[in-house]
């Protein structure tokens, strides 16, 4: 028998099938009011769907889908704290961490903890900047890191330069810890060890560097759900902040695994990134399916993906402030959906998440966009600008909207020629999220989407988002691995045993 999961985008079919014939710029020039009506405004974001392949019919047949899938209630599920991550049989309060939507007492608990945990938080920023520290060092990966690492980066000058400098260490290649400590004096520098497992391989090795080459246990903190284990590490249990099993690690930025922000941007700063994701979080929890920009977003996802088939999806932010904000999706968006398992067990038939992948504009236009321009498959964008610069190099700004602008509309109607080496095809798809101006609230409300659309996604597919199994396998077989790298033992795959023989004998 069928599953309804691989049959429910049947439905999408005719109209991918009616759209060969009408490409994106035929479908612009048809409508006039595509502009307006494909794009919605949510606080400081504007999203416009206009360039998307799609139209006014298959918007219809998409809604049905979110309708059929019931999103609405799925959100409510999600806000409401119930054990969405399935497999595990966990909820995933991430909105519990930023906003108050729910009466549950549970996630009224959850709430209250995360409000606690804050205020410890903000102590521990206040010591640390009064201390005399000027630099501090975050050793983490993954979800532990990215985030982290993204928004300290991007809003460092918004809210009026570093408080005190924070520097990332996440790859357990001994090259990113040494040059990070190479450039500081353990006189001035602190250090956080965030894992929320406090189990990781990278995170416990490079925290050990770190934490040697300090000389100084009181200026070593920690973020984790697994207190004991940071406590035998020999971290003071009076440095150590809480998070929990109900927050995914790629999720928690909002949490106390934001320390590195608060200690980049102030915990003023930190706090309007949270009130800015709270407002994203009412919009989806409260706008209708049709003006529910996590629903637009999600649906377009899907779309690509299940009716065009688009086995990739580029994210490029047109300002240097988010250059980050590809590699943090990649980890929200395909450890979240890079699934082919259903809730239930079964295998899925069609296909879940694309690749992403992107970089910054305008750099990459003079790298990769040769290839989405010309190359022959199609990749759907998500392009992201700014409006309002924050500096005052007003013709770069103008340049640099102008090519967001431009690269868009190049994309979706492409030139004709007859110099096949010189045409352009166009119907490349894509979507624009403008924010006004860069600010904690309105990048927090941008993540918050994300996250929010990731969900939905994940509700469509059938699949859980919260989990992580495929990374396991990969870490077992280092684990294996790692006696035969320090010593004489044999590895049992032959090719593994021949390569291993290879790096002793240049070693
Ligand atoms: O890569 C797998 C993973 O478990 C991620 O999901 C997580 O964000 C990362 O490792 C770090 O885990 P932890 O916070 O427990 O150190």
């Amino acid at each position: 028998m069928s599953n309804p999961h691989d049959t429910v985008f049947d439905s999408l079919q005719p109209h991918a099938e009616r759209l060969r014939q009408l490409p994106i710029a035929r479908l612009i020039a048809d409508d006039a009011a595509r502009p307006k009506d494909f794009a919605l405004r949510v606080g400081p974001l504007y999203a416009s769907f206009a360039r998307q392949h799609y139209d006014r019919p298959t918007l219809d047949a998409l809604f049905e889908i979110a309708e059929a899938a019931d999103l609405m209630q799925a959100v409510r599920r999600l806000f409401d704290g119930h054990l969405v991550n399935v497999t595990e049989g966990r909820a995933a309060l991430h909105t519990a961490l930023r906003s108050d939507l729910s009466d549950i007492d549970h996630v009224r608990d959850a709430s209250a903890q995360a409000r606690a945990a804050r205020a410890r938080m903000a102590t521990m920023v206040e010591e640390l900047l009064a201390s005399g520290v000027t630099d501090v060092v975050s050793v983490g990966i993954g979800g532990s890191d990215l985030g982290p690492r993204l928004v300290a980066d991007a809003l460092a000058d918004a809210v009026g330069g570093p408080r005190v400098r924070v520097h990332f260490v996440s790859n357990v290649d001994g090259n990113a810890v040494r040059r990070t400590l190479a450039r500081l004096d353990p006189a001035n520098t602190a250090a956080i060890l965030i894992s929320k497992t406090f189990g990781t391989q990278e995170t416990l090795l490079n925290g050990t560097v770190v934490r040697d080459w300090l000389q100084n246990d009181s200026r070593v903190y920690a973020v984790s759900a697994n207190v004991q284990r940071a406590a035998d590490f020999g971290i003071d249990e009076h440095r150590i902040l809480p998070m929990w099993d109900w927050v995914g690690g790629r999720y928690s930025l909002w949490s106390a695994v934001g320390f590195p922000i608060a200690l980049a941007i102030g915990m003023e700063g930190f706090e309007r990134l949270l009130s800015g994701a709270a407002d994203m979080d009412a919009h989806v929890l409260a706008t209708p399916l049709r003006d529910n920009v996590a629903v637009w977003h999600a649906l377009t996802a899907i779309w690509n993906r299940n009716a065009m088939h688009a086995a990739s999806q580029a994210v490029l932010p047109y300002d240097e402030r988010l250059r980050l904000l590809p590699n943090y999706l990649q980890q929200l968006v395909m450890e979240s959906l890079g699934k082919s398992a259903r809730l239930d067990g079964a295998v899925l038939a069609g296909h879940t998440v694309p690749v992403w992948w992107g970089g910054a504009g305008t750099d990459t236009q003079h790298s990769f966009f040769q290839a989405l321009h010309q190359g022959t498959q199609i990749v759907p964008a998500d392009f992201i600008g700014v409006i309002r610069a924050d500096h005052a190099h007003d013709s770069n700004h103008a340049a640099l909207l102008a090519n967001l602008l431009a690269q868009t509309e190049a994309f979706a109607n492409g030139q004709a020629s007859d110099d096949p080496h010189r045409a352009y095809a166009g119907n490349r798809p894509s979507t624009l999220l403008l924010l006004d101006v860069l600010t904690p609230e309105s990048l927090g409300a941008l993540i918050a989407l994300y996250e929010h659309s990731v969900y939905l996604q994940s509700v469509l597919w059938g699949i859980n988002a919260f989990d992580q199994f495929g990374v396991e396998l990969g870490k077992q077989v280092a684990n294996k691995l790692l006696p035969a790298l320090q010593g004489d033992i044999d590895a049992d795959d032959p090719v593994t045993r021949a390569l291993l023989s290879e790096i002793r004998r240049r070693s």
